[in-house]
């Protein structure tokens, strides 16, 4: 059955302990006055509340959450309950120390912080299932329990004996026996043959990091270590409440926004119901513009919600401020607006927080939050969320669209991004997360829709696809991309890719043959440029900077776009297009500026740039559209401090304002229009 989040409202609200304040219950009282006030209609509860949940074990406490959910179903309002495994109590981690983590260089874990357990032990794994599965008979007919949160930001790792064993009978099953373990990790480097499965063990500053095969293998291992993790914590729920979907919240790193991997999401998303993720950009920073962190955030909203190519959620940001940004600066007016719209614009289905009440102490008391622990209705930031809350009331019918479909989409794959990290060559930082983004650049100015694909993910959806630096390529993959372009994809692929095979072996004697194939052309060296180094290209008779990493191509039966300029490869091809099937290739053998990019794309996508019923002047403004069949509605966002000029064709309805616009039309600094247009 398809469980998908069922509500005829956007949620808003976020992150609630009230457990915190169980012996004030004025201030209980003062936070459910509050959230009508700032039209709060969602808590999320019960994250790191084992503790309270069951002071002593089997013994089980639920009366004040009950409580809770009385107080919120008297407001008609939403809850996302949570499982508590992300921190255990005290007495659960002193009788069974197991359950705690191991380091990389053997240091057992002692009690406290969070996200401290190991994710193998049996003991651990039976008390998260029965804690899960009391709470699912507790709450499961609760009609405001909207979402199963579970655990908290999964991350992490352990290297104790039982995880050792895991990895170890892991290994056992995808290998068979020791001779193909040895090949594929290619264990006659320095005499690392293994010839008893007891020795192998997983990487550690103590022993082995430099083995390729291994690394990647345990990545892949933890993925499937947290798949089981997640498996078991989901059955009890999945069982007692059907109807309910199944979350956790993912998230993105900062300052770069790009998406958590230390195991690989596309993957667990087949676990999930629904995909949350938590949003964190660092707005009003010193090195950015608004407008370009937007498109960073822009591009990782398109990246979460590619995970099941539908719409999710955004389950945490902050109306402030964080305490964790190497500075903590507080959202510049209109910037909390203009952020929550722009989570909904991509298709998430609320704005929620961390968190709804600040903590009186303790590590994040000092977070930015709803409710502050001075004047908590005066602050900014209260006033910020009522005023997001305002307009999710306002634009209420938008609940029941999608984000518009992509024609275009990026090719992601955790293997290939973790080898490609991995592998001792190129230079430190490869740089390709930033590659990515600056890809996404051109579709992002021109408001192309853009997805995310796995290597597994159906390609024939789409017109054409962006796929770079992909480092490793299995054979199957080799396969499948050759037949999308042989039936006519087109793709857009760049230096450093097809270089590994799956096991991240190097592919021997030429490039693989559908590579050939689909570019018409073969790399045959990589210069590698220091930062300050670079060499130029010509394209469409001007001149174009190439930087960090420049290929020399070979065997050349392309149209050649692009020549390099100077050093020992001047006059040799840098860019080429190549037809193949019914579809085309196009090949960037060099990293270039964004310049080129633009040129570049701009000759190729002249069939992908939508039309609007609401011109833009620069490209500080994003277009968005979430539609149905009968709706279409525009988000019309300016990521500038400034005011910036549209152009509205007709007549269009404003959302938020509640009136109709004609013709020119002012955007506010940070301000935002919501468009709605009758009919397809
Ligand atoms: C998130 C986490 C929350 C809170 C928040 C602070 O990563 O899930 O529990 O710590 O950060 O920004």
């Amino acid at each position: 059955m398809k469980r998908i989040l069922n509500t005829n409202e956007f949620l808003h609200g976020g992150d609630y302990n009230p457990e915190q304040w169980w012996d004030e219950p004025d201030v209980i009282n003062q936070d459910f006055a509050l959230f009508k006030q700032a039209k709060i209609n969602t808590v999320t509860v019960g994250i790191f509340s084992w503790a309270k949940l069951e002071p002593e074990e089997g013994n089980y406490d639920f009366s004040w959450l009950d409580s809770i959910f009385d107080r919120v179903e008297e407001m008609n309002g939403h809850v996302v309950l949570a499982t508590p495994s992300g921190a255990r109590p005290a007495w659960l981690a002193q009788k069974y120390p197991e359950v705690l983590r191991t380091d990389n260089l053997g240091n057992k874990r002692g009690f406290g912080g969070r996200h401290n357990h190991c994710l193998t032990s049996p003991i651990y794994r039976e008390k998260v299932r029965e804690i899960n599965t009391k709470l699912a008979e507790h709450f499961g007919q609760r009609k405001s329990l909207v979402l199963w949160h579970i655990s908290n930001e999964y991350s992490g790792e352990c290297y104790c004996e039982s995880c050792k064993n895991a990895f170890r009978d892991w290994l056992k099953n995808k290998y068979g026996n020791l001779d193909n373990l040895n090949h594929a990790w290619w264990n006659t480097f320095w005499s690392h043959t293994y010839n008893d499965w007891s020795q192998v063990n997983p990487p550690s500053p103590l022993g082995e990091m430099g083995n390729k095969g291994m690394n990647l293998d345990w990545k892949r291992f933890i993925t499937d270590q947290t798949i089981s993790f997640i498996d078991n914590e989901a059955a009890p729920l999945r069982k007692i409440t059907p109807n309910v979907p199944v979350t956790t919240n993912m998230m993105a790193g900062n300052p770069l926004m790009d998406p958590f991997a230390g195991f690989d999401y596309q993957k667990v998303a087949k676990h999930l119901d629904f995909i949350s993720w938590d949003s964190y950009p660092a707005w009003g920073n010193d090195n950015q513009t608004t407008a370009e962190l937007g498109r960073n955030v822009g591009l990782v909203h398109d990246f979460f919600r590619s995970l099941k190519h539908q719409n999710f959620l955004v389950m945490e940001n902050t109306p402030s401020r964080v305490n964790w940004h190497s500075v903590d600066r507080a959202k510049r007016p209109g910037m909390h607006e203009l952020a929550s719209l722009q989570d909904v614009a991509r298709g998430s289905q609320g704005v929620l927080y961390f968190q709804l009440r600040a903590s009186r102490g303790s590590s994040e008391m000092f977070h930015g939050a709803v409710i502050e622990h001075l004047h908590p209705e005066q602050t900014r930031a209260f006033k910020d969320v009522t005023t997001v809350g305002k307009d999710l009331e306002n634009i209420r019918p938008i609940i029941n669209t999608n984000y518009a479909k992509a024609r275009v989409a990026i090719v992601f794959s955790y293997d290939s991004y973790w080898a490609l990290q991995d592998a001792e060559s190129y230079s430190k930082d490869k740089k390709i997360w930033q590659t990515i983004q600056k890809h996404y650049r051109y579709f992002y100015k021109h408001d192309i829709p853009v997805d995310f694909v796995s290597v597994e993910d159906d390609f024939s959806n789409y017109d054409l696809l962006i796929d770079p630096m992909h480092f490793l390529m299995s054979k199957a993959y080799l396969k499948k991309l050759a037949s999308y372009v042989k039936n006519g994809g087109r793709v857009v692929g760049t230096y450093i890719s097809g270089v590994v095979d799956e096991n991240d072996l190097a592919y021997m004697n030429e490039w693989p043959k559908e590579l050939q194939d689909i570019y018409g052309v073969e790399p045959l060296e990589t210069d590698v440029l220091y930062p300050g180094q670079s060499n130029t290209l010509n394209f469409d008779g001007h001149e174009y900077k190439a930087h960090d990493y420049c290929e020399t191509l070979i065997n050349c039966r392309g149209k050649v776009l692009a020549k390099y300029a100077s050093d020992f490869y001047q006059d040799t091809p840098a860019v080429v297009e190549h037809e193949y099937g019914a579809g085309k290739g196009y090949y960037l053998a060099c990293r270039t500026d964004y310049d080129l990019l633009e040129k570049f794309y701009e000759k190729i996508t002249a069939n992908l740039i939508p039309e609007f019923p609401v011109k833009k002047f620069s490209s500080n403004i994003s277009i968005q559209v979430r539609e149905n069949k009968d709706q279409k509605y525009y988000f019309v966002q300016n990521f500038s401090d400034k005011s910036e000029q549209i152009k509205v064709d007709g007549e269009l309805e404003d959302l938020l304002e509640k009136k109709i616009d004609r013709g020119e039309v002012v955007l506010n600094p940070f301000g935002s229009k919501i468009y709605y247009k009758k009919g397809n």
